[in-house]
């Protein structure tokens, strides 16, 4: 069996309004389940506009900042702490360009969504924003730390 290491690398994933609303938390969810990552903190939440202000502050002074920010407010967005091998980079791997006319087909935005304002999704660049992101969106207790056994639940 794998050493784990104690802190597992995670990222902060989150399925914004869009998504929500088109019903794609499932679908979403799915890939990262199925590529072998896992799901240590999850929640939904309308997010304020400060909130958003906040989680896209290195955009603040891009011109599509206010309106980004009016978009990740608007509704419910599905919060979640993602752990794994690898999982920030080939997080980022799974959701695809930021716009979706250039996304892969086979990631989440190429095979799911059209344009730059509702691409479904977001993820942590990089270590440093994953870090940040997940504090901001989250409190210490919200992560759980659990070892998977599935192995038990197969007779
Ligand atoms: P960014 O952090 O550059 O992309 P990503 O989400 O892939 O990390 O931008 C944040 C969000 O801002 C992006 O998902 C969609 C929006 N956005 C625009 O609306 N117009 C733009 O020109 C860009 C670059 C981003």
């Amino acid at each position: 069996q794998e050493a784990h290491a104690a802190q597992m690398e995670q990222t902060f994933i989150a399925i914004k309004p869009d998504g929500v609303q088109r019903g794609l938390i499932s679908e979403i969810i799915s890939r990262f389940e199925r590529k072998g990552f896992k799901l240590v903190a999850i929640k939904v939440v309308v997010p304020s506009k400060e909130h958003a202000q906040k989680h896209y502050h290195d955009l603040k002074e891009r011109p599509f900042f206010n309106g980004l920010c009016d978009f990740l407010s608007s509704g419910p967005v599905v919060a979640m702490v993602w752990e794994g091998e690898g999982v920030i980079k080939y997080g980022r791997k799974l959701i695809g360009a930021t716009d979706p006319q250039k996304s892969e087909p086979g990631t989440i935005r190429g095979d799911l969504a059209v344009a730059i304002g509702g691409n479904v999704i977001h993820g942590s660049d990089g270590p440093e924003t994953a870090k940040d992101e997940i504090n901001l969106w989250f409190k210490p207790e919200e992560l759980v730390s659990y070892t998977s056994n599935a192995e038990k639940w197969i007779y």
